[in-house]
């Protein structure tokens, strides 16, 4: 027997007992003719006392750090007790030891607060993992699989594989693509999520289907995305959109009890695509604080009216003009107020400047527009804007699309800075009825906002052959957002043959190519398809968030960086001759 305890279980009460414990050794304390070593192991730290009696070994073969070890000792009650762990009590007093195998000075220290930077880490992947905070989000992920697969596994589901050699499904990303040695000149895709296999089982009959699945996405990469990651893939039959939105709310209810301890008892806020665009600016709002868009003017249309008075010609010539009031916050002094206007600046936000009104204390207002607008007109722009005496207002102008969005990370900026984005705070909802096509300006046409597999709302399928509705027509499509992050997204699906084709069509694709693309899904619609409908959630999101984290990397034991690399394999990598050759791609 290798172990008689891991490093994490001796406590008071194990005193006089007789251990033998395994592990990789963290420090080595030498003090006088005695010398004190942590052990570690996946189970936590325990403190080990080598006497002088053993000196001699050690001086023949010191122990280095990240030796493997074996040891045999007497627990023993520790005089200078450690509260910060839970073997802190105790120690053991070694009478024996083995060295199993010797370690190389790892390249950084094994530490919570590591001296290794992100590249080295990635390169030793291996021993960045026996660094205790990754080892409690590997904890965290695989207890969030279980909770999840009980949840499940109650509610009837089954877990059902489905192939990763397919062809490709569009799910708006660019494909991965492998070679096939048999098929000449021709490739699989691996599957962006199983969507079209989830309907098939559906049409099998197979009607509560998950797994917990690797989808593989050619996309850029930012701190929640990989470009292999894991869903929470799910579908149903029979069901509407109140089904599935229960039954999901209930998965996350049972989850965040599992990890969190916490009972959600009440049903999650629910807001329309639209109400989300216009309040927040964007379709995942962060809801655990307020501070809601002012919608001042919109597509050139005026809804403050003070704006018609004016010639500022930065709100006139604008097509929107966009507000927030920031609570407590006129005291911004000139730097700041300059600082925040460099940051709308900035490439990835792309204004040409911010203006702004301060609310003092005393109902007297102070703006960076004092020229253009009168101290009546700043106080009904105020009141528009829904400001308290106090609060800074942020206004920014622009195109539509950009000043929208920019409004919405210059609102998540300003939470942060205020503290309001606590990531132990949870706010989950549902955004509902999101419109089932998007325009593409570059390419002039129309794509699928969800998937070509989500159904338009029953009452305006007829639509689908009118091009001048396509902007208006709302899908059943929903996604559950957590503190600003979609973790999950779905939607009741097209299940009659006709309607998959006209969907099709309005995405600007011929009989031939819907049928050489997708034939396999329209033969099946033609067998008894049930109305179904399904879901799928970031497992890695979903993780991170629960850690209070928002990079996923760290809840994946082994990722890739931001250019897609895997540093430890360092892959990708090119292919020798002979197997380029046996591919015919040579
Ligand atoms: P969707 O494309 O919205 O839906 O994906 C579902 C969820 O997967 C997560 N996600 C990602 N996580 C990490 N890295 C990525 N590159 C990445 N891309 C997506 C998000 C997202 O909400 N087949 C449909 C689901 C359905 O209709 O049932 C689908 O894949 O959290």
């Amino acid at each position: 027997m290798y172990r008689t305890h891991t490093c994490g279980a001796l406590r008071l009460s194990d005193v006089k007992q007789e251990v033998t414990l395994c592990g990789w050794v963290q420090t080595v304390r030498k003090f006088g003719s005695i010398t004190f070593v942590d052990l570690r192991d996946r189970y936590g730290i325990t403190q080990l006392l080598f006497h002088e009696r053993l000196n001699e070994r050690l001086t023949e073969t010191p122990l280095g750090r990240e030796y493997v070890i074996q040891i045999k000792g007497e627990v023993c009650e520790r005089s200078n007790k450690n509260t910060k762990i839970p073997t802190g009590e105790i120690e053991i007093l070694v009478h024996d030891f083995a060295i199993m195998n010797v370690a190389q000075v790892p390249p950084f220290t094994i530490e919570d607060n590591t001296d290794g930077g992100d590249e080295l880490r990635m390169k030793y992947r291996y021993l960045d993992l026996r660094r205790p905070v990754l080892k409690r989000n590997l904890e965290l992920r695989y207890k969030v699989n279980r909770a999840v697969r009980n949840y499940l596994d109650t509610q009837g589901f089954w877990d059902i594989e489905t192939p990763f050699l397919i062809k490709s499904t569009p799910e708006g990303a660019r494909d991965f693509v492998v070679p096939s040695r048999m098929n000449e000149e021709q490739f699989y895709a691996l599957p962006q999520s199983p969507q079209t296999f989830k309907q098939l089982l559906m049409v099998s009959g197979y009607d509560r289907y998950y797994q917990i699945v690797k989808c593989f996405r050619d996309e850029d990469l930012r701190a929640d995305r990989q470009p292999e990651f894991t869903q929470i893939d799910c579908e149903m039959s029979f069901v509407e959109q109140e089904d599935i939105l229960q039954t999901f709310e209930g998965l996350f209810k049972h989850v965040f009890h599992e990890i969190k301890g916490s009972n959600m008892t009440e049903a999650f806020p629910r807001m329309t695509w639209d109400d989300a665009m216009w309040h927040y600016g964007n379709d995942k709002p962060d809801i655990r604080f307020e501070m809601k868009i002012q919608n001042l003017k919109v597509k050139q249309e005026v809804f403050c009216d003070t704006l018609n008075h004016t010639d500022f010609k930065v709100t006139q010539e604008a097509a929107t003009v966009l507000a927030i009031s920031v609570p407590g916050m006129a005291e911004y002094t000139r730097k700041q107020t300059d600082e925040l206007t460099e940051w709308v600046k900035r490439p990835q936000i792309g204004m040409s400047g911010l203006f702004f009104i301060k609310c003092n204390a005393d109902g007297s207002f102070k703006s960076s527009v004092d020229k253009f607008f009168d101290a009546t007109q700043l106080r009904e722009i105020a009141t528009f804007s829904k400001a308290e005496p106090g609060d800074l207002i942020l206004l920014l102008a622009g195109s539509e699309e950009r000043t929208r969005k920019a409004m919405s990370e210059l609102r998540l900026l300003m939470g942060d800075r205020l503290g309001l984005r606590d990531p132990n705070h949870y706010k989950p909802l549902w955004v509902i009825d999101f419109p089932l096509f998007e325009y593409v300006e570059d390419e002039s046409r129309f794509v699928a906002r969800h998937h070509p597999f989500t159904a338009p709302k029953p009452e305006q399928v007829n639509w689908l052959s009118l091009p001048e509705k396509y902007e208006h027509i709302k899908a059943n499509a929903y996604d559950m957002v957590l503190n600003g992050t979609e973790i999950g997204g779905g939607s009741i699906r097209i299940f009659q043959r006709d309607i998959q084709e006209q969907m099709f069509a309005a995405l600007g694709l011929s009989k031939e190519e819907a049928q050489e693309k997708f034939g396999f899904l329209l033969g099946a619609f033609e067998y008894g398809a049930p109305p179904h409908g399904g879901i799928a959630f970031g497992f890695d999101r979903l993780c991170a968030l629960l850690g209070g984290q928002e990079s996923i990397r760290d809840f994946i034991a082994f990722p890739k960086n931001n250019a897609g690399r895997d540093m430890m394999l360092d892959a990708p990598s090119v292919l020798d001759d002979n197997q380029l050759i046996e591919l015919r791609l040579k």
